[in-house]
């Protein structure tokens, strides 16, 4: 039987494990992580990706436009993993 990769998301030292086609945005919130627009705008949900960045999508328009460090990303501009990541939230 076929069964998913899992990826593991460890989150300001708390771990959690998805299957690679599930978006990540379900976790983050369950974790600590808080959204207001959902569309890459308000910044509510940025985080620090220490570990596992290529194992995101790629960074979205939004994410292009609004001003992140190299090692940032906008959780509800993720969409898919396919590995393990690390991420850094301290919240709004
Ligand atoms: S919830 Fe606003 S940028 Fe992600």
């Amino acid at each position: 039987m076929f069964r998913n990769n899992m990826n593991k998301i460890t989150f300001n030292n708390q771990t959690a494990e998805i299957p690679d086609d599930e978006n990540p945005y379900n976790t983050f919130e369950k974790l600590g992580m808080e959204f207001s627009c959902f569309n890459g705008i308000c910044g509510t949900c940025k985080m620090k990706v220490t570990k596992g960045m290529e194992n995101i999508n790629s960074k979205t328009e939004e994410e292009n436009e609004f001003p992140l460090d190299d090692d940032e990303r906008l959780g509800c501009q993720c969409f898919r993993l396919k590995g393990d990541i690390e991420v850094e939230y301290e919240g709004w």
